[in-house]
C-alpha cells in the first residue's frame, strides 16, 4: 500500500507586515498616541533617517502611519514608491525635492505645520534645514493595500513609470490651489499639492457637523486618499458619527477628548485625552465624538480615504452619499445633538469644570447649563 502523502499546510503571507518588520524600526501597535513628537524612533537604514511605524487599530489594514525624522543637517535617501503618502510636519524646517524621469527636479521648503503629498511614484528626498533641531513629520501611507495586492515590494519601490497625470512638473509646490465645493454642496475643497501651514489655514463654516464648526477638505497631488481640517469653538463638541476605517485624526491645536464606541456598546466606550501632536483612528463603524474642553479653538487634521475626485474607499468606508452628515434616523451615520445620550453632555460639562471653560451648547442641547454660542 502506498504511504499517504503529507499535504503541506498553506502559509498565509501578510506582505505589508513582513516588509514593515524587515524595515528594522520600532513598530507600535496601539489605539491612540498622545504625542507623536515624543514617540521614540529608531535608525532607519533604508531611508537614512529615524522612524517608527504606528499601527493604529482603527486603520484596519487600509492605510498606515509612520513618524520619521530627517537627520540633522542632512537628508534622507532618494526613494520612490507606488503607494500614496501624505506628510504633515510636526517639528522643524526643511525642504523636499521631487522629480521623475519625465520632469526635472522641483524643491519646496516646509516648516512645522506644513502639509503635502508625495505625488505617486515620484522620486523624493527630504532635507533638514533646521540647524540643530530635528525635523520630524508624520505620514499616512496607502502601502498596506498596495503591497498586499502586488505582494512584491521590489515592484512597489522600483517601478519605472512616471504618473504624469499625478505630477507633470508644471504645478509648483508654492501653496497655490483651486477652491471647489463638494457634489452635495455641503463643504469646500482646496485642491493643491502643498499647504504651507495647516495649523492656521483659513477654513469655511460647516454647520451640519456640529456647533460653530469650520472645515476644509484638501485634495493633494491627485491622490485617492484625502485630507481635511476641522475646527470647533471653545465650549463646544461635534456631533457623533461613524464611517469606515483609516481616518487618521491628528490634533493640530487645542485640548480636548474623543469618545469612541462600537454601535450599541456605549457602556464600553473608550475616552482618549488629546493635545497637539495626538493621533487617534476611529475603528471602522465605531461612533466617535470630539470635544473641545480647552480654552482655545480645537483643530484637527484627518488623513484618510475618500477623495472627492477619485472614488475608492476600502473596507466599507463609503460615505459618498453623505452618510456621515445624515442622521441615523434617516439611515445615515450621524447622531444629532437631540438624539444623543444625556450622559454625553454631562461628561462634557464635568470636563469643562476642570479647565474652567464655559459650555456654549445651550441653543443645541437641552439640559445644557452653559450659554449660547456667539457666532
Ligand atoms: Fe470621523
Amino acid at each position: 500500500m502506498a504511504t499517504k502523502k503529507e499535504i503541506p499546510q498553506m502559509v498565509r503571507l501578510d506582505t505589508y507586515s513582513r516588509w514593515q518588520a524587515n524595515e528594522g524600526i520600532p513598530v507600535y501597535d496601539t489605539f491612540f498616541v498622545q504625542d507623536l513628537k515624543e514617540l521614540e524612533l529608531g535608525p532607519w537604514g533604508r531611508t537614512g533617517g529615524h522612524g517608527a511605524f504606528v499601527n493604529l487599530e482603527g486603520a484596519g489594514d487600509t492605510n498606515n502611519c509612520y513618524v520619521a525624522e530627517v537627520p540633522l543637517g542632512g537628508s534622507t535617501q532618494p526613494q520612490r514608491h507606488l503607494y500614496e503618502e501624505m506628510v504633515y510636519i510636526l517639528q522643524g524646517n526643511g525642504a523636499t525635492t521631487i522629480w521623475n524621469e519625465a520632469n526635472e527636479k522641483h524643491t519646496f521648503e516646509w516648516q512645522a505645520g506644513s502639509l503635502f503629498a508625495i505625488p505617486l511614484n515620484t522620486f523624493y528626498q527630504h532635507f533638514n534645514t533646521s540647524g540643530d533641531t530635528p525635523a520630524r513629520y508624520v505620514a499616512v501611507i496607502s502601502a498596506p493595500v498596495v503591497m498586499n495586492l502586488f505582494h512584491n515590494s521590489d515592484f512597489v519601490f522600483n517601478a519605472p513609470y512616471d504618473f504624469i497625470d499625478r505630477y507633470d512638473g508644471s504645478r509648483a509646490f508654492d501653496g497655490d490651489g483651486e477652491l471647489f465645493v463638494n457634489s452635495r454642496g455641503t463643504f469646500n475643497i482646496w485642491e493643491t499639492n502643498f499647504v504651507p501651514n495647516a495649523d492656521s489655514f483659513e477654513l469655511y463654516k460647516r454647520a451640519n457637523r456640529g456647533a460653530g464648526g469650520s472645515y476644509l477638505a484638501f485634495e493633494l497631488a491627485h491622490n485617492t486618499m484625502v485630507a481635511h481640517i476641522s475646527e470647533f469653538p471653545v465650549g463646544t463638541y461635534k456631533k457623533a458619527h461613524k464611517h469606515g476605517p483609516g481616518a487618521n485624526v491628528i490634533i493640530l491645536g487645542g485640548q480636548g477628548f474623543t469618545l469612541l464606541w462600537e454601535d450599541g456598546k456605549w457602556d464600553d466606550r473608550v475616552k482618549v485625552d488629546w493635545k497637539p501632536g495626538s493621533i487617534v483612528v476611529p475603528p471602522s463603524q465605531w461612533f466617535h465624538q470630539h470635544f473641545n474642553s480647552g480654552d482655545i479653538p480645537a483643530r484637527y487634521l484627518a488623513l484618510r480615504w475618500g477623495s472627492n475626485r477619485y472614488h475608492y474607499r476600502p473596507g466599507g468606508a463609503d460615505d459618498s452619499r453623505g452618510s456621515t452628515e445624515t442622521s441615523v434616523r434617516d439611515g445615515g451615520g450621524q447622531i444629532e445633538y437631540e438624539d444623543e445620550d444625556p450622559v454625553v453632555h454631562r461628561i462634557f460639562e464635568e470636563e469643562l469644570k476642570r479647565s474652567g471653560a464655559i459650555c456654549r451648547m445651550k441653543a443645541m442641547v437641552s439640559g445644557c447649563t452653559g450659554v449660547e454660542l456667539e457666532e
